[in-house]
């Protein structure tokens, strides 16, 4: 008998712990969100990350962005002690959702995200890294070694029950570079497979930066399309973010907002204010979250982030709300935390229209191709680590990096083994992409330490196999273990049999081909260098373009 008391306590327990939810899951219909109960969710928001180091604070993207590029990160949800200490903070703000813009999936988030469940807090997660870890936005690729990164970060916060969204990108395509949003949009389609596949609710999310309505909007609704015309929603992101700094000071609805809410009436999928939070008219009063949460953006809008919680310093001035003391243990809040308290305070968003009368979501035809929206409809396949691995080992010459820090040399040395193999009558091409011809080379999902093989390999085999052509000044080695009769091209014809398929991915599985899986193609051209003899020269800079892609991590 006692035995079976126990058994049953035990039992019970266990599903009682599996079956708890401190907070309800939340579910997109159609456009909107909804609480388990039928209720409307509104993101009622805040970014919640310390700003790391910016490579350069004084560069900025456009007038949407006066924020540099970060160089490095905090992760807000490894620090336990941090978001016990600022929890009461962001209750009294009233606030039910964080925006995190990066995270380290090698450390432990138990305490932080456990505590913001228990106070109802739901976090937005950036899937994206500062420097390498985001889509490039001068070379642009959606390959084995992000899809990596994106998957590890999910596969340790998808036990967490207060996940709203994972984005893959923030502001990532600007105006000058709508070509690659289909390395987004393949981004959002492999990262919506693999959640499902692991049976999450998470939404999947992108946060656009702000702009001319002619990209603007064409961009949004391309995140939200469906290329093959079936109204299917598989290549779809669920939760459009708008970076949005519209209202500046004492505004109205008219004045900042009508325009834009204007421009998304015909929205299909869930839309907020991913960022809003003007300080160009200071003080800041706030007075926006009376209009984001009134009926009329409610129709449109699901909420907002208010931009920002901890210190950020831009190029235009200061948004944070608090300060921290020097040992960590101190809050002290600001003016502007007061009125942004009391503006949540008084925020009654309705509760309409009724789950029940939402229809689902329909995937409108993708926008047709013109010269201020350059994105094509063919999307880059999913990469294929299994292939790449079998392309990496079968190669005549490997990179073997002399350092575990190889991000700055593996975009030099594609620049320089791309206007070499050209030199002697090869091509990048396999390795490149381009989203405006929605071409993709065989190669091009694979990461840029194999691209940087493959390369190699083909400029050792245009030298007739002389090992001097695989030294790359010590970066390079023969395989030994290679075919002296089969090519690399007849490699990668056999290993990447199927170049544009696309499948649900499983989880990251470390190659073993040889002592890198991934590194960096910051600032290579793989597209165009070949025959520009530029490309070295113009590395810097592109460099500095490239980091472009995470611009708000806050790190
Ligand atoms: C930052 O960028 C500005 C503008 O391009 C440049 O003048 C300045 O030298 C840069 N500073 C650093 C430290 O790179
Ligand atoms: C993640 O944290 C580990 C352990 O502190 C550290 O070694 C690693 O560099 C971090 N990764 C990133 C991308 O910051
Ligand atoms: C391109 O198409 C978008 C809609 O997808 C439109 O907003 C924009 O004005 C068009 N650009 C031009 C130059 O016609
Ligand atoms: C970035 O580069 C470092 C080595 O410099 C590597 O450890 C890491 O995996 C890279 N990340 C990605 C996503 O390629
Ligand atoms: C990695 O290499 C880059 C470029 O050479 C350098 O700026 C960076 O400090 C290095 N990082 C480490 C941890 O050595
Ligand atoms: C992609 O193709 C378009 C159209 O041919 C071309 O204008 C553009 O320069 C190409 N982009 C890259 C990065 O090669
Ligand atoms: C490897 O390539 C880099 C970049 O071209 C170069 O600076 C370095 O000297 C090469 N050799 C070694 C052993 O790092």
């Amino acid at each position: 008998m006692l035995k079976a008391i126990r058994a049953f306590v035990l039992i019970s327990a266990v599903a009682t712990f599996l079956s708890v939810r401190a907070v309800p899951k939340v579910s997109r219909v159609g456009r909107y969100l909804y609480n388990a109960d039928g209720s409307r969710f509104y993101i009622k928001g805040i970014a919640y990350q310390e700003q790391g180091s910016f490579t350069n604070r004084t560069v900025v993207a456009s007038a949407d962005n006066p924020f540099g590029e970060p160089s490095s990160f905090i992760d807000p949800l490894a620090q336990g002690d941090a978001c016990a200490r600022d929890i009461p903070f962001l209750s009294a703000l009233g606030v039910n959702s964080i925006r995190v813009y990066s995270v380290n999936s090698s450390l432990n988030h138990d305490a932080c995200m456990n505590a913001f469940s228990q106070a109802g807090i739901y976090a937005i997660i950036d899937l994206a890294l500062p420097l390498n870890g985001s889509i490039d936005r001068v070379s642009p690729s959606w390959s084995t070694n992000l899809l990596n990164q994106y998957i590890a970060t999910i596969d340790v916060f998808s036990k967490y029950d207060n996940v709203l969204a994972y984005n893959v990108g923030n502001e990532v395509v600007l105006q000058d570079g709508t070509g690659i949003a289909p390395f987004v949009k393949a981004a959002a389609r492999d990262i919506r497979a693999y959640l499902s596949a692991k049976g999450s609710s998470a939404l999947v999310g992108y946060a656009a930066i702000n702009g001319a309505a002619n990209w603007r909007d064409a961009l949004a609704n391309y995140l939200s399309c469906d290329p093959s015309s079936s109204n299917s929603g598989a290549t779809a992101i669920d939760l459009y973010g708008l970076n949005d700094y519209e209202w500046c000071g004492d505004s109205t609805f008219q004045a900042s907002y009508a325009g834009t809410t204007g421009d998304y009436a015909g929205y299909n999928v869930a839309a907020y204010f991913s960022e809003f939070g003007c300080i160009t008219s200071p003080p800041r009063l706030w007075t926006e979250s009376g209009a984001i949460f009134s009926s009329d953006m409610s129709p449109v809008w699901s909420g907002g982030i208010a931009f920002s919680y901890f210190p950020a310093t831009s190029a235009q001035g200061q948004f944070g709300m608090v300060t921290i003391s020097a040992d960590g243990k101190t809050v002290t809040t600001s003016d502007d935390y007061d009125k942004l308290k009391t503006q949540y305070g008084l925020v009654s968003p309705p509760n309409s229209p009724a789950q029940a009368s939402v229809t689902a979501a329909a995937y409108p035809t993708c926008p047709t191709t013109n010269s201020t929206f350059l994105a094509s409809k063919v999307l880059p396949p999913t990469p294929n680590q299994a292939a790449c691995g079998c392309l990496e080992n079968a190669l005549s010459c490997q990179f073997t990096p002399p350092t575990s820090n190889y991000s700055a040399i593996a975009g030099t040395l594609l620049d320089t083994g791309c206007n070499l193999l050209g030199q002697a009558g090869g091509s990048c091409l396999d390795i490149g992409g381009n989203g405006t011809t929605g071409v993709y080379g065989r190669v091009s999902d694979c990461d840029p330490a194999v691209k940087l093989s493959y390369v190699m390999s083909q400029y050792y085999e245009a030298n007739k196999r002389n090992a001097q052509a695989c030294s790359f000044a010590g970066n390079g080695t023969v395989n030994p273990h290679a075919s002296s009769s089969v090519s690399a091209i007849a490699v990668a014809s056999s290993c990447i049999s199927n170049p544009g398929a696309t499948f649900a991915p499983t989880a990251a599985a470390t190659t073993g081909a040889h002592t890198s899986t991934s590194s960096s193609t910051k600032g290579s051209s793989a597209n165009s260098a070949v025959g520009n003899t530029h490309a070295v020269g113009g590395l810097v800079a592109m460099t500095f373009v490239g980091l472009a892609s995470v611009m708000l991590v806050m790190a």
